[in-house]
């Protein structure tokens, strides 16, 4: 397998996929590459070059190799039930509207988690404003979230109660998020990478599980870029596995490091 050979998938991966090979980890490209090679029974970088080009479905399944999708409502029950009973309540109450970026949202789990949560919240309470801006760089996911159709084994962290007042039943089996949720998300495309947020004067943003491929330098620039995007006293949520890094850690403060909630500085 020549470097060469290697330099060209990548192009084409840029090219084909849209995904911008330099702002990964090397190796990481590598083994998720080697892994779809093996299951498609390519052992050269060049054969498995000819068939992305020309496989529509290969290049679906790379795309999500690349990207690793998976999510679920309520990962994290701790971090949620945070939200729940101190963070939120409190936000609500001081400010009486919120905004929150839930940044790398893959399909839709994570920012409906906090929509039922919040709209739990505020049930008597309609004069609170509630904006949640959910973002991903896979259009495919996005599109998954924008539906809002998941299979019953997704909800398996709800409530029975929680699923009757947020979820209508579609018939074939599958549970579709009602509107009112709907309509508290914006959902859009945005690179992480871009340098830029999606948005501004954010109460909260999230951003969990979703480094484990970027570099230290790339982990630090994500915290720089989020810092400026939110309010004073505005909290960062990272993945229960994710690491602050030593350069960037002046700029918050812990709220719950076991949890990896932290305030700007
Ligand atoms: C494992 S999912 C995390 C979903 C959710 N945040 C959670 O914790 O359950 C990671 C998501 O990050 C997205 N992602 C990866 N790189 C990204 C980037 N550079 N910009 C935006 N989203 C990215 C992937 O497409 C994927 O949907």
């Amino acid at each position: 397998m020549t470097d060469a050979d290697f330099e060209t998938l990548k192009r084409s991966i840029e090219k084909i996929l849209g995904i911008q090979c330099r702002c990964y980890k090397e190796d990481y490209i590598k083994r998720r590459l080697l892994s779809r090679m093996r299951i498609t029974g390519k052992e050269r970088y060049k054969d498995y070059n000819t068939l992305l080009i020309s496989d529509k479905n290969e290049q679906e399944l790379l795309r999500n190799a690349l990207t690793i999708n998976v999510t679920k409502f309520y990962r994290d029950k701790e971090v949620f039930d945070l939200l729940r009973t101190e963070i939120f309540p409190d936000i609500i109450r001081s400010k009486g509207r919120m905004r929150i970026w839930s940044a790398g949202c893959a399909t839709g789990e994570e920012p409906y988690t906090l929509a039922l949560i919040i709209n739990d919240l505020t049930r008597l309470k309609p004069d609170v404003q509630v904006t949640i801006f959910a973002t991903d760089i896979d259009r495919e996911v996005l599109k998954k979230a924008k539906d809002g159709i998941y299979e019953k084994r997704s909800l398996e962290n709800l409530s029975e109660s929680q699923i009757r007042r947020h979820f209508n039943e579609t018939g074939d089996g599958k549970f579709e998020v009602k509107n009112h949720l709907k309509e508290m998300i914006r959902f859009s495309h945005h690179d992480l990478m871009s340098g830029k947020p999606a948005t501004n004067y954010l109460d909260m943003i999230l951003c969990r599980n979703v480094t484990i491929y970027f570099t230290e330098e790339q982990k630090n620039d994500l915290a720089r870029m989020f810092h400026p995007a939110l309010i004073s006293k505005g909290f960062y949520v990272m993945g229960k596995t994710e690491f602050m890094g030593r350069e960037v850690e002046q700029l918050y403060e812990p709220y719950n490091a076991l949890q990896k909630i932290y305030t700007k500085n």
